[in-house]
């Protein structure tokens, strides 16, 4: 595809059949039917273990190093330094039990409140545990801008967890500039790329992040997650491992036997976003449908959309006057429209912007949203006046 053509995007994905105009991509993209057809033939081939002997030996093998050069090309990665888990959250919860072998009382770890929980509650849980002392990062509940990572770093800080993107607000704080300040204080960063990388390009290197997850479901694949990382990094971490299970890197951060069938999807995924032309592609297709939705939206007095983050994701938070949330997101299934309401695991963003433990209505636009959907969305968005 030379030129980004949503309608021929759309015709890869057979859900979208059902008419309904689905704004509930944060939560989970819809799967192109090379993605669906990778995974289900893969599980055809009879895959026990990698090998170099027999042909489902060889098959399983090279499903996994494909999958984790593909996931490596993606997120400009080594691919000795691709690990798959069962999802960010078990990653995550993993990696920090094993950074937390090497801190005690004293070391400080840095967290925000704008992350989803599984970039929070994984770092203050293994912290608490070696009584290291947690650090909160806040942000303007207004604008939903990050506040200042200087302000919370200290020569004690061994880590600093931050989002990429916010699956709530869309914010995209500026990663790059944070994992300067976090270095500068000795400090390791993990970013949490699951909803970045739904909606940009993601660069390891040019992010600055030490360690970055990501969940290819999130961008056309099947459920699991991705921890990225330099392989000589991981060479100095020992997780939790079976006695005979591999030692090697990055296999000793891999618990069990990897779902090879969905290793297939994860490359099948890749490789669909290659032939749109990119994630680079998919953002500006994004971004042209994000501007027609909020002149739209500035138009209607009676719907608040929180947050105004100068860069970032087409994900936006709304509530419409004098009407719960849930009124909203049954008003708009009605209307055939899929936009779910809660604070979607970013339970502290939700918080401290002031909106309790529900959050909002969330309307997450994805690649394959029209500028026909955005009007279907404000029009019935416009009857609850
Ligand atoms: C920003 C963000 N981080 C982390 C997660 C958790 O990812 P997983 O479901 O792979 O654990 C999500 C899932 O919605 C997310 O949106």
């Amino acid at each position: 595809m030379t030129t980004y053509d949503v309608v021929q995007v759309r015709s890869a994905f057979p859900a979208l059949a059902d008419g309904l105009a689905r704004f509930d991509g944060p939560g989970g993209s819809l799967v192109p039917r090379q993605v669906a057809e990778a995974v289900a033939t893969a599980m055809s081939w009879g895959m026990c273990q990698r090998g170099s002997l027999t042909e489902p030996e060889r098959r399983a093998e090279e499903t996994t190093v494909g999958a984790r050069a593909a996931m490596a090309a993606h997120v400009g990665a080594d691919p000795r330094g691709v690990v798959f888990g069962r999802s960010m959250t078990a990653l995550t919860f993993d990696l920090a039990r094993t950074l937390a072998q090497d801190w005690g009382p004293g070391d400080e770890v840095v967290v925000t409140r704008l992350d989803h929980d599984g970039d929070i509650r994984p770092w203050v849980t293994a912290a608490e545990r070696v009584g290291a002392t947690v650090r909160w990062l806040g942000f303007d509940p207004v604008t939903a801008e990050l506040d200042d990572v200087a302000t919370v770093l200290t020569e004690r800080t061994r880590l600093v967890a931050v989002t990429g993107a916010s699956n709530l607000f869309g914010t995209r704080p500026p990663v790059r500039a944070v994992a300067e300040a976090a270095h500068a204080a000795g400090a390791l960063v993990h970013v949490d790329a699951v909803h970045l990388a739904a909606h940009a390009p993601v660069d390891l290197t040019a992010l600055g992040a030490d360690f970055l997850t990501c969940s290819p479901y999130k961008f056309f694949g099947p459920h699991l997650g991705v921890l990225a990382a330099d392989p000589a990094l991981l060479e100095t971490l020992h997780p939790d491992k079976l006695l005979p299970s591999s030692d090697a890197v990055p296999e000793r951060f891999e618990l069990g036997t990897l779902p090879y069938e969905l290793l297939a999807g994860v490359s099948a995924a890749v490789a669909f976003i290659d032939s749109v032309g990119g994630m680079a592609a998919i953002e500006a297709h994004e971004d042209g449908v994000l501007a027609r939705l909020l002149d739209a939206l500035a138009a209607l007095p009676h719907v608040r959309v929180h947050g105004s983050p100068a860069r970032r994701t087409p994900t936006l938070l709304l509530h419409v006057d004098g009407r719960t949330g849930d009124e909203v997101r049954v008003h708009l299934a009605g209307q055939g429209i899929v936009a779910p309401n809660g604070s979607f695991y970013a339970l502290e963003a939700s918080r401290h912007a002031g909106l309790g433990d529900d959050g909002g209505v969330r309307v997450g636009l994805a690649p394959y949203t029209t500028d026909g959907e955005v009007d279907r969305l404000v029009t019935a968005l416009a009857a609850l006046a």
